[in-house]
């Protein structure tokens, strides 16, 4: 599978098992093989406790396979991803900095001088469309505009790959779109690779390049991989109004469906 220019994230194989108490385990992801290219938007999308998660935690460098491998551009990846930056679903802001600080903080650890840090945070604040909102602290913002700041303090290092863990998750689903349609405005000027988890079926065709779907869990694999070939720039309002974007969708929910399904009856089996 490689062998050409290396991949931003190369999964080979990767098996995840969680250690239980009693000395058992439970395998979480079993045998995920998956390469992201460098710029290339990829989302994964599963039904819950599939492995989702998992998967990004070991791209992230954050949990080490049991078995196969991670790779960052070519190099075994051993301990953490230093050319990811990661976007949770829960907001990551210190609630007692302001936004400006929360952007620059990520500078300031790697010793960029303050005054520098802070003018660049401005800039990336300005670009998010925060620029009027840089005093203030997160209870002052809504859950869209802490979003933004989360997507400047992640985009301010300049990742070479970007991590998303349904990051917009949380929010209202026009905000959701603006935000997609942001996140795509950045990608389409910066262009990382991105990773890019999601429950959101008509989310992740209207972002990404590839759209990979999981089984459910336990043991969960990797059961498709479709190319979205719809045309950029995308503005995602308009894209999922479109015929190719609803035939796109029914070949993949039909493939999904089943396993959102056998998701839903194993919860019910342990309720
Ligand atoms: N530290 C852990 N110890 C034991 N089991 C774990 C641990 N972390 C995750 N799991 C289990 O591994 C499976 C995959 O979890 P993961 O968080 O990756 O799912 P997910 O696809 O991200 O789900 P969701 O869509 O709900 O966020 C789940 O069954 C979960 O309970
Ligand atoms: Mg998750």
């Amino acid at each position: 599978m490689s062998g050409q220019t290396a991949a931003a994230v190369e999964l080979r194989e990767a098996t995840v098992a969680f250690r239980l108490t009693g000395g058992r385990t439970y395998t979480a992801v079993e045998q995920a093989s998956l390469e992201v290219a460098d710029g290339e938007f990829v989302a994964i999308v599963g039904p819950t406790g599939c492995g989702k998660s998992t998967l990004l935690n070991v791209a992230a460098g954050l949990l080490r396979p049991a078995a196969g491998q991670a790779a960052i551009f070519g190099a075994a990846l051993d301990g953490l991803n230093h050319d990811a930056g990661y976007l949770f679903q829960a907001d990551a802001l210190f609630p007692w900095k302001t936004a400006i600080d929360n952007v620059a903080i990520g500078l300031e650890i790697s010793g960029t001088p303050r005054t520098e840090a802070l003018t660049r945070a401005q800039g990336w604040l300005e670009t998010v469309g925060l620029g009027s909102f840089t005093q203030r602290y997160p209870h002052m913002l809504s859950g869209g505009q802490r979003k933004r700041v989360g997507l400047a303090q992640v985009l301010i290092r300049d990742p070479k790959i970007l991590l998303m863990d349904e990051p917009f998750g949380p929010l209202d689903a026009q905000t959701r779109q603006i935000m997609g349609n942001l996140l795509l405005e950045l990608w389409s000027k910066h262009r990382k690779a991105v990773l890019f988890v999601t429950h959101d079926l008509e989310e992740a065709i209207a972002l990404a390049d590839r759209v990979v779907i999981m089984s459910a869990g336990p043991s969960s694999r990797i059961i498709g991989d479709w190319r979205v070939t719809l045309p950029r720039p995308r503005d995602i309002f308009e894209i999922r109004l479109t015929h190719d974007f609803h035939a796109l969708h029914r070949e993949i929910w039909g493939v999904l469906r089943e396993q959102v399904m056998k998701a839903y009856g194993q919860g019910g089996q342990a309720a």
